[in-house]
């Protein structure tokens, strides 16, 4: 009811300034990268040596998701492939399910859900164990559903109940736990030292801190929000690990302001989607100052060459101003490999205020349910 909303007009708005807590929560007791987090904080049985045995037994993993959960995955393969140097695919549940795959008995298949119930998803893990893969990990905000009974291994996240269909602190905590398990996979085979585990440790940790001064941004987020509730089209632009948070942006402007909404990974704009820019045509760029950056500027002034406006979520170092054309927010602090998690918060905020200014119903978005537990 209204009472548990407190100072918030929506339960979307609430969860995304629950994502300080849930992070914190989910770092709570972690004093070093352990087998046993993944074993599904008790509820589950199967005993931290299990895990070992299986992160060291395996070659690769495969994601099984759908909707924002696929993309949380989407950010682990960089974070997997990149620290842990193990080779990660990917897939959407209901093509996985459904296709002729190469099965591998020695793949992590691992799934992510924040209900633990989409059938989908359920029905593409049922369909890897038919196939012989045996070794199974599921990312679950939901300790009692059947993807964490289903599974081997389990992290539960803790989010805490999500409410708005528009899934916002699920998604962070899956990037936290889904951090967490690529530190442990990496620790497994030989590629984290004492030192780097301590470093990225002591990262995470930060976090809750560097997501508040994130959510501080929301007065320019909604003034963003103004123009966007008058546009009918959307294009998200990002590079590498923010590639995928280009597509959550895009994903949650569509869901609850009905604007058409696309992501791209910027190198392909002008591959095609360069044909639709124009002034009617915002651009969101995320653009954190990592080694793509410079090859980000040049995709920008493409855009602009073209009359598109750019709305730009930059890090505090680096060198973009406003002007003409271009909006700038800039991001308190760089964040490496974790920057997904702190980029991905002004997109929840952009979505929201869009959302708010159309007057949409925001926490129970037109043709959606909160859990699709039917085909
Ligand atoms: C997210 O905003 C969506 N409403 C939706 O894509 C959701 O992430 C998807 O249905 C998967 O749900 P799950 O995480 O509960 O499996």
């Amino acid at each position: 009811g209204a009472a548990e909303l407190g100072p918030y007009r929506h339960y979307m708005q609430k969860e995304i300034f629950e994502q300080p807590r849930a992070i914190a929560d989910t770092l709570e007791g972690v004093a070093g990268i352990v087998p046993e987090l993944f074993d599904g904080a008790g509820v589950h049985g199967e005993p931290g040596a299990a895990a070992w045995r299986v992160f060291k037994e395996i070659d690769s993993v495969l994601i099984l998701a759908c909707g924002t959960s696929y993309y949380s995955g989407c950010v682990a393969k960089y974070w997997l492939e990149d620290i842990a140097g193990i080779p990660t695919q990917v897939e959407v549940a209901s093509e996985y399910r459904y296709r002729t795959s190469v099965p591998n008995p020695r793949t992590l298949v691992v799934t992510i859900s924040q209900s633990g119930e989409t059938a989908d998803t359920l029905a593409a893990l049922r369909h890897a164990q038919s196939l012989g893969m045996q070794h199974t990990l599921t990312i679950c905000n939901v300790a009692t559903s059947a993807m964490v009974r289903e599974c081997k291994l389990a992290y539960v996240t803790r989010a805490g109940v999500e409410i708005g269909v528009a899934s916002t602190k699920a998604f962070t905590t899956q990037l936290a736990g889904l951090f967490l398990l690529t530190l442990a996979l990496a620790q497994a085979k030989g590629r984290l030292t004492d030192e780097q585990e301590a470093s990225h440790l002591k990262a995470m940790r930060h976090l809750p801190v560097a997501l508040q001064a994130v959510l501080a941004l929301e007065p320019q987020l909604i003034s963003w929000a103004e123009d966007f509730a008058r546009m009918e089209n959307a294009l998200f632009l990002g590079r590498g690990l923010h590639y995928p948070i280009a597509l959550e942006g895009a994903l949650k402007l569509k869901e609850i302001s009905y604007i058409h909404a696309e992501a791209y990974p910027a190198g392909e704009l002008k591959h095609g989607p360069l044909a639709l820019v124009t002034s009617a045509m915002p651009v969101v760029t995320v653009a954190p100052n990592d080694a793509l950056l410079e090859k980000l500027k040049s995709n920008m002034q493409e855009v602009r060459a073209r009359a598109g406006v750019l709305y730009v979520l930059a890090d505090a170092d680096t060198h973009i101003e406003s002007s003409e054309g271009v909006h700038v927010i800039r991001m308190p602090e760089h964040y490496g490999h974790l920057s997904p998690l702190l980029h991905v918060v002004p997109l929840q905020l952009l979505a929201y205020h869009t959302a708010c200014a159309r007057g949409t119903d925001v926490d129970k978005p037109r043709n959606l349910a909160k859990s699709v537990t039917v085909e």
